[in-house]
């Protein structure tokens, strides 16, 4: 891994519930305070519902609190919407914005998800994009055209200031919770078109932006991939429901 510090963000997703995250937040809590890190963040990603009960347990922990969505909109008569204010309110710093899930199962446009992007960035909420071609179009050789558009319709809107500071993941979909993980030299060749393609808007920027690897990231790959120079760390979802599993993780992005 490079300069940039590395980011291990645990993406909860619909799973849990008040009392068995309590108890994960108390494994982690365990298991990070022993591996005293320095150089990596930490994040978790908690349904809404526990958001503010996450968020306050882990106050002065150092681990961070993010929400895996926000609503497009300021506020208003959107019933069932969360908007980004609600989420820094309740101690959320970090958004995820384009998760393959939302994109396949709300159906959210590349326009939507800049939408979202646009709205953290006004209430200085940190958007994580999520990108990821599917396994079609990964056979189809377009892997890097389609990551590089996701990206693109965000960065043609929002600018060099309006993305400065934001979080790239690139997520296969076919990774995704499916246990077959990007071969580190996959996920490399993927990072490093992306760097090439904010280095479009601007090279330091790129240089400086922290892009994760998400998509059936274990303790067993993490060394592997977070090895490779434009990893900068990964966003895990099943893996992150286990303490000591994403504190293994956590603890190999600390040592890359
Ligand atoms: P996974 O999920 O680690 O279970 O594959 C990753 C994600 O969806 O962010």
């Amino acid at each position: 891994m490079s300069e940039r510090d590395p980011l291990v963000a645990g993406n909860w997703k619909m799973n849990g519930d008040a009392s068995s995250l309590d108890g994960l937040l108390d494994g982690l809590l365990t298991e990070l305070s022993g591996l005293a890190l320095r150089r990596c963040s930490v994040l978790v990603f908690p349904s809404y519902v526990y958001l503010g009960q996450v968020a306050q347990k882990l106050l002065g922990s150092g681990i961070g609190v993010g929400s895996q969505d926000v609503d497009q909109r300021a506020q208003g008569a959107v019933t069932g919407g969360v908007s980004a204010d609600m989420l820094k309110d309740v101690g959320c710093r970090f958004v995820l914005v384009g998760h393959s899930e939302r994109r396949t199962l709300f159906a959210e446009s590349d326009k939507l998800v800049t939408d979202k992007f646009e709205q953290c960035r006004s209430q200085g909420l940190v958007p994580i994009i999520c990108v990821g071609e599917t396994l079609e179009e990964r056979r189809q050789d377009r892997t890097i055209e389609v990551v590089t558009r996701q990206l693109k319709v965000v960065t043609s809107r929002v600018g060099l200031a309006g993305f400065d500071g934001a979080v790239i993941a690139y997520e296969p979909v076919w990774a995704i919770g499916t246990g077959e993980s990007a071969t580190p030299e996959q996920a490399e060749e993927v990072h490093a078109g992306l760097r090439r393609s904010l280095a479009e808007l601007d090279e330091n920027l790129s240089c400086r932006t922290r892009i994760l690897y998400g998509g059936s990231v274990t303790a067993d790959n993490a060394v592997a991939l977070f090895g490779m120079e434009n990893v900068d760390g990964a966003l895990v979802g099943g893996a992150s429901l286990k303490a000591n599993s994403f504190a293994e993780i956590c603890k190999a992005a600390e040592e890359s």
